[in-house]
């Protein structure tokens, strides 16, 4: 699986980190930037993010395995802009369990999350649950995630 990352200044240190554990877990990793913890605006990084995503999610249809990761201060201003995007649901998720209702319920394919909020050894489990639960393809969620647009 690709995993897409991006972050601006606020997200930068737990972006590395979360590389960092991704790249140990095998996973091919692409990031977006920000390059540094120099004030920056984060919609510029999920425009980037989901860009590419949104090229992948067309190109392979509906098996795309691709997913995004976004860190900000907050998580919020990430998932703001990037929910604007035709095809991409971003969650903001600080613990376990959203983490793997919104991959189970909401398919959602970007995971937003804000370092001023949660620690780098919570964050890392979330970041593991979120790419490590599937969709469950149930037809309510289905049909529920289809009147989203
Ligand atoms: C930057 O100070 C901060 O506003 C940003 O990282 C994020 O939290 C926005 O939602």
């Amino acid at each position: 699986m690709k995993i897409i990352i991006g972050s601006d200044h606020g997200g930068y240190d737990l972006k590395l980190e979360i590389i960092e554990h991704l790249k140990t877990r095998g996973f091919e990793v692409i990031d977006v930037g920000s390059d540094s913890d120099a004030s920056t605006d984060y919609p510029i990084y999920a425009k980037k993010l989901t860009d590419i995503l949104t090229e992948y999610i067309t190109a392979n249809n509906i098996d795309y395995d691709a997913l995004g990761i976004l860190v900000c201060g907050t998580g919020i201003g990430m998932s703001m802009a990037a929910n604007k995007v035709e095809g991409i649901r971003a969650a903001l998720c600080h613990d376990t369990f959203s983490a793997e209702a919104t991959r189970e319920h909401n398919n959602a394919n970007v995971l937003c999350m804000g370092a001023r909020v949660i620690g780098p050894g919570l964050a890392l489990k979330v970041v593991d649950t979120f790419i490590d639960t599937p969709f469950s393809k149930d037809e309510r969620h289905v049909r529920r995630i289809s009147m989203y647009s």
